[in-house]
């Protein structure tokens, strides 16, 4: 469904050098698969996901959504990508206009893409999108100040859900949201996949979580796929001393065994030569 291929990126650092950010990433999300991305924090998932979604246009390679070329891609084809791949960003409180009544964020892309020009019709399905993620009607008059985030989360999910996509690319969705509302986040996202049968690509921080829901992962480090396979695999057994750090990074429930692990990660990182990861 979506078909990442040889995908290379760089950027311009402020010293004038070209610093390469991604390096040859292949990687595939299937229909109605939930694929995970992980990595620490500046490898590169971000710049995949924004290569992905045609936001940024990469060095070499190719993405092709559904065998449109999604950087070639221009007129009825484009809008088709448009339509039926949509992202979720991290944070709602930016990725909110905070203008905009929730109705008018939520039936947005319906006029955009005139699916439905009859404004009952447009207030229904508003209607009927907001209780799909657990709110009510009483949201549409409103503006995203008045909504927790956890709240807005839902109201994004609800935005990318309106035109029926069949992709939905999410980055980092629920990092930004109080932890105890997390999961009821990520639940929703699950159900969600299940009932429309979506495809989900999952960026996450979390790696109990990515085991969780996604089939499939692939692991980043430093802008190269350094593993990839099932997810019970990749993150049970791995030995890779890189998926290794970022699955001990994972906040764990029992105070003194994250003691322990912080204390051996510390001691590691200051012994000579140590990089923090063997
Ligand atoms: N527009 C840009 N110009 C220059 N450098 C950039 C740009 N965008 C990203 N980078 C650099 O590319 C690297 C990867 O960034 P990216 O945002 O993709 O990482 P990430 O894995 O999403 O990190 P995080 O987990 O913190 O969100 C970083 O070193 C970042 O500083
Ligand atoms: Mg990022």
């Amino acid at each position: 469904m979506l078909e990442i291929r040889g995908l290379s990126k760089s950027f311009r650092s402020a010293a004038g050098t070209s610093v390469q950010v991604l390096r040859d990433i292949n990687f595939t999300v299937r229909p109605g698969q939930i694929a995970g991305l992980v990595g620490e924090s500046g490898s590169g998932k971000s710049t995949v996901i924004r290569c992905a979604l045609g936001l940024q246009r990469p060095d070499s390679g190719s993405v092709s959504y559904d065998g449109i070329d999604v950087h070639a891609a221009r007129g009825p084809q484009l809008m088709r990508f448009r339509r039926e791949v949509q992202p979720v960003f991290q944070d709602p409180y930016a990725s909110l206009n905070p203008r905009m009544t929730v109705e008018r964020l939520i039936d947005e892309g319906l006029r955009v893409h005139r699916l439905l020009p009859d404004a009952a019709a447009r207030r229904d399905r508003v209607v009927e999108l907001l209780e799909m993620v657990g709110l009510d009607a009483s949201a549409m008059p409103r503006h995203p100040r008045a909504f927790s985030g956890g709240q807005r989360q839902r109201i994004a999910i609800a935005r990318a859900l309106a035109i029926g996509p069949r992709l939905l690319i999410c980055d980092e969705p629920v990092s930004a949201l109080d932890v105890s509302v997390q999961a009821q986040v990520i639940n929703l996202l699950q159900e969600m996949q299940e009932r429309l049968n979506l495809a989900i690509l999952f960026v996450a921080h979390d790696l109990a979580v990515v085991r969780h829901i996604c089939s499939e992962v692939a692991v980043l480090e430093r802008g190269v796929i350094v593993e990839s396979g099932k997810s019970d695999e990749v993150l049970g057994t791995s030995q890779y001393p890189y998926t290794r750090a970022l699955l001990e990074a994972v906040p764990i429930a029992d105070p003194l065994e994250a003691r322990r692990r912080r204390c051996a990660r510390l001691s590691v990182a200051a012994s000579p030569g140590g990089n923090g990861y063997e």
